[in-house]
């Protein structure tokens, strides 16, 4: 159709694009004029061993549908040599799709620092150094989209997943700097929290459930996100999965103000718990600075009984 969102000349890094997710991207894109970097390095989904052969059939799939396509071997951790990649056969690169990942699930009580650091390396560092790389091309030619896949685990927490869940927020802060950084020279950086079928939720979901999962139903939503029309949502946190799309924000309740002077207790705290957890009153902040703003106006209203000026730079008394 004439009004398909086209990618035609845009060349895509799709990371862990040999499977799941990241290959429901890779063959979309190829199939609407982009230029793929299928980028897989073939692990199993606990992170071991490698192999060419994942992401082998999916440049070869793309290629047969009559898309372009090259695949890169490497672990995310080399990011630079995945964007080398994009350079060398394409020229440019446009787009990054950080989703590769994997997954060490264990107790807390029972996690290695192994398990720890492999999750962190991957993910976190991953994501990273891809970004690290693409970044002074999208700086140079003022033009850049990245997805960062997060996770309900990152967002909520999981039982058996304080690594992934650890390394999944930080894509969260990950993606909102690089949207703050970004943002004047059209570098749009959003974050996703996916879920769909694939090997790594196939054995902790029912059948009936992944069938109502598919991976190419968490493909639309990343292909607006990125597309070059897409300049309005830059920092957003959007959860997708079995057709349902949502963007999550921080609530932050009306809060209680304590006089800076002797009577700030741990008792007053307590004694005014009510409004530090009150919702009925929201906001909705978006950056550091709008806490400073609170504060600002806090500290004109002068909440002190005894008419004093607030001071937050230490007055504050610990009993
Ligand atoms: P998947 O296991 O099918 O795909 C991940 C791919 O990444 C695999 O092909 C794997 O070989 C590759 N990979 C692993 N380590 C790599 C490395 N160091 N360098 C390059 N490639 C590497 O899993 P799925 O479900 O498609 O996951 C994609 C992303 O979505 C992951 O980041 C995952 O954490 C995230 N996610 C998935 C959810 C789901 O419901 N499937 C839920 C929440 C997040």
């Amino acid at each position: 159709a004439a009004d398909q969102l086209r990618y035609d000349g845009q060349v895509i890094v799709v990371t862990g694009a040999g499977g799941g997710l990241g290959k429901a991207y890779a063959t979309f894109f190829g199939s609407r004029g982009a230029k793929v970097v299928v980028n897989d390095l073939g692990s199993s989904f606990k992170g071991e061993g490698n192999s060419t052969k994942a992401a082998d059939v999916v440049v070869d799939e793309i290629k047969k549908a009559g898309g372009q396509a090259v695949a890169n071997y490497d672990s995310v951790e080399n990011g630079e040599k995945i964007i080398e990649t994009a350079i060398k056969n394409f020229g440019r690169i446009d787009v990054l799709i950080n989703n590769a990942g994997i997954l060490r699930d264990v107790s807390f009580k029972n996690m290695k620092d192994d398990d720890w650091d492999l999750i962190t390396k991957v993910h976190i560092k991953g994501a990273y150094k891809c970004a690290r790389a693409a970044w002074p091309y999208f700086r140079k030619q003022k033009y850049g989209r990245v997805i960062n896949t997060a996770s309900a685990a990152g967002l909520f927490g999981s039982f058996g997943q304080a690594n992934y869940s650890a390394a999944k927020l930080a894509q969260v802060g990950f993606t909102e700097t690089l949207a703050k950084e970004g943002a004047k020279y059209n570098i749009i950086s959003n974050v996703i929290a996916p879920i769909a079928a694939s090997r790594m939720t196939e054995t902790v979901m029912p059948p009936e459930m992944l069938a109502n999962l598919r991976p190419e139903w968490v493909v639309p939503l990343v292909a607006v996100l990125v597309h070059k029309n897409n300049t309005d949502e830059n920092g957003s946190i959007l959860e997708v999965g079995g057709g349902h799309i949502a963007k999550l924000r921080w609530q932050r309740s009306s809060g209680l103000l304590l006089k800076a002077d002797d009577s700030y207790t741990p008792g007053a705290i307590l004694k005014k718990w009510d409004k530090v957890v009150d919702f009925s009153e929201p906001q909705y902040p978006s950056g550091p600075n709008d806490f400073m703003t609170l504060l600002e106006e806090s500290m004109k209203m002068g909440s002190s009984d005894k008419g004093e000026t607030l001071d937050f730079k230490g007055k504050v008394a610990v009993v």
